[in-house]
């Protein structure tokens, strides 16, 4: 995935006007971004090899023009690599996200009649394909209409020619959205992107192509190529609170916000959570569907229905999702935890629910989302925008959501907001200086390992997956997440004298049989980190944790979090941008 922007309008510093709107899109990919303007005919182009970070770009004044910022998937990290692409004449050039799966036989045909190609990128194809549609006397609005069809994939593409001085988009699943303001006209993957360019914008769904040039934005079915009056909404996304608030990166912001975000979840958003928990009582099989961090929130979930509402709910990796749905029937109802909204894979399972006529609900942070116009039903997290790639803020609202609509079904919404405003409580209390500067010693013992291992068993095993997720994430330690009971039947293996196990040891039923696996890892010199409301003397060192019952997993990621974030900047790792991940997964 990868964050794509467009503009025409009035000539300004357009290069200067791109570049900072990519820097709010480098939450998708940061390896390598490019910049491409329409000069007198021609298109300059910057591109460069990783992060965006202080760069600038030095174009005359432009009317037209677009950029790209890179999640490698196809071709290597280079300067070759990075977006724009242009077509053998030099004037036409394009920006894709997505995956072109065929590319390989295009590419092959391309070849074959004599075209040249730059890079190893599945998405030069597009821009050659285009040329040769041009070439044979179509418009660049028809002829993206004819390539798009012949691309198997998601994709969203913007591609620009400065001869006809236009730009023309289209896509499908991956997000693109189009905005109209006073100085001119916008697209880009994401409406905060068009913050200041825009104040009415338009979605596009996935069967549309739109045409940005001086006459203004045109929308079409781009199958029929008929046009369509844009149903325009207004822009109501602003910048939000994005800066860092006194925070040295926005990973120790949204912990430190996580408190303030359950207080809200459990004193605003009763009614569209006690309405998640009627969807789930009327519906006939319920399956809670996310990807990474939100996979873990949903796993959590099904623990939850069951402990306190006596319910089955199913949990489904997104990307799984597919090889799962045959049991959906128009009884069902899919519930999909995201934080962007744009998730690709948990996209796609939602389409596959909609076709086998399920109902669908959405816990989801950004509103107007993919995710959260498609469904039935939702519930916002309001969590504010998550910058750090890492989820931290939106997994523990998910489950508190979670927590809070297993109480609704019990009929015992009030016991449930007192345990999260307990847990709220107990987060706030822990972010005080005396308890951090007990996570910071352990990252000191062990930011040096290659491997750690987190066990759990219950609420805490889903729990033990999020927090090995968390600290792999950033601190790029190798560990791993397992069933407290597994331990014994082949995991044990790996430990050896010193190598951390992380143990979660809440106060219910799965104490004794969590410290007798503790006692086993110890036995073959595991460093044992007992994270619990009480001590054991199993434990090497003890990060304590308030008592909150079935609320734990509320605020036993903070430890993990707080652990995978020292460790990382005792290893120099960039907390907000690890390497190799993005914040939103638009492609496969
Ligand atoms: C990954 C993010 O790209 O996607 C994770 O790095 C996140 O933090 C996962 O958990 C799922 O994203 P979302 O937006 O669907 O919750």
């Amino acid at each position: 995935m990868c964050g794509i922007f467009g503009y025409v309008g009035a000539p300004t510093d357009l290069g200067g006007a791109v570049l900072q709107a990519l820097r709010r899109l480098e939450y998708r990919g940061y390896d390598s971004w490019g910049v491409a303007v329409g000069v007198n005919g021609h298109i300059d182009i910057e591109k460069q090899s990783g992060k965006i970070s202080g760069a600038t770009v030095a174009f005359p004044p432009s009317d037209i023009g677009f950029g790209h910022t890179r999640w490698a998937t196809h071709g290597a990290v280079t300067r070759a690599n990075a977006h724009p692409h242009l077509d053998c004449t030099g004037q036409l050039a394009v920006i894709h996200n997505g995956i072109v799966d065929n590319f390989r036989s295009l590419r092959d045909a391309l070849l074959a009649a004599g075209h040249t190609f730059q890079s190893e990128t599945d998405s030069e194809v597009i821009a050659h394909l285009l040329e040769d549609e041009i070439a044979r006397g179509a418009t660049l609005t028809d002829a993206l209409a004819l390539v798009f069809a012949r691309l198997e994939g998601l994709n969203a593409i913007i591609a620009m020619d400065v001869r006809s001085r236009e730009l023309v988009a289209a896509k499908t699943i991956s997000p693109l959205v189009a905005g109209v303001g006073a100085d001119g006209i916008a697209i880009a993957s994401d409406a905060l992107a068009l913050v200041g360019h825009a104040d009415r914008i338009v979605y596009l769904e996935d069967d549309q192509l739109v045409r940005l040039d001086k006459s203004g934005l045109t929308l079409y079915d781009r199958t029929s190529m008929r046009q369509i009056p844009p149903p325009f909404v207004p822009l109501d996304r602003d910048e939000g609170n994005t800066g860092l608030d006194g925070h040295p990166h926005y990973m120790a912001k949204e912990m430190a916000e996580q408190p303030a975000v359950l207080a809200r979840l459990a004193h605003e958003s009763e009614t569209s959570i006690r309405g998640l928990a009627a969807a789930i009582q009327d519906s006939y099989g319920t399956f809670f569907v996310g990807c990474g961090t939100a996979s873990y929130a949903a796993l959590t979930g099904s623990y939850l229905f069951s402990r306190i509402a006596a319910r089955h709910v199913n949990f489904v990796v997104g990307s799984e999702f597919k090889y799962h749905e045959h049991f959906i029937t128009p009884e069902s109802l899919v519930v999909a935890l995201s934080q962007s909204g744009e998730t690709a894979d948990v996209i796609e399972a939602m389409h596959a629910a909609r076709r086998r006529g399920a109902r669908l609900g959405a816990i989801v942070n950004t509103e107007h989302s993919s995710l959260d116009r498609m469904v039935d039903l939702r519930v916002h997290l309001a969590a504010g925008p998550e910058q750090c790639v890492l989820s931290t803020k939106a997994y523990t609202a998910k489950v508190a959501v979670l927590l809070l609509a297993a109480h609704a079904l019990a009929g015992t919404y009030d016991q449930g907001r007192d345990l999260v405003l307990r847990a709220a409580d107990g987060l706030q209390r822990m972010l005080d200086d005396g308890w951090t500067a007990g996570v910071r010693d352990v990252a000191r013992t062990i930011h040096r390992v290659e491997h750690l291992f987190v066990i759990g068993r219950g609420l805490a095993y889903p729990t033990a997956l999020e927090a090995a997720l968390k600290i792999k994430e950033v601190s790029y330690i190798h560990a791993e997440g397992f069933a407290g009971g597994e331990l014994k039947h082949g995991v044990i293996a790996l430990v050896a004298p010193g190598t951390p196990c992380v143990v979660y040891a809440p106060l219910d039923e799965t104490r004794t049989d969590i410290l007798s696996g503790a006692m086993e890892l110890r036995s073959r010199g595991g460093y044992i980190i007992g994270i619990s409301p009480e001590a054991d003397p199993v434990f090497d060192v003890h990060l304590p944790t308030p008592d909150v019952g079935d609320a734990a997993p509320l605020v036993n990621a903070l430890p993990a979090q707080m652990l995978g974030y020292h460790a990382a900047l005792l290893r120099g790792n960039d907390p907000d941008k690890p390497r190799n991940l993005a914040k939103s997964v638009t492609v496969k």
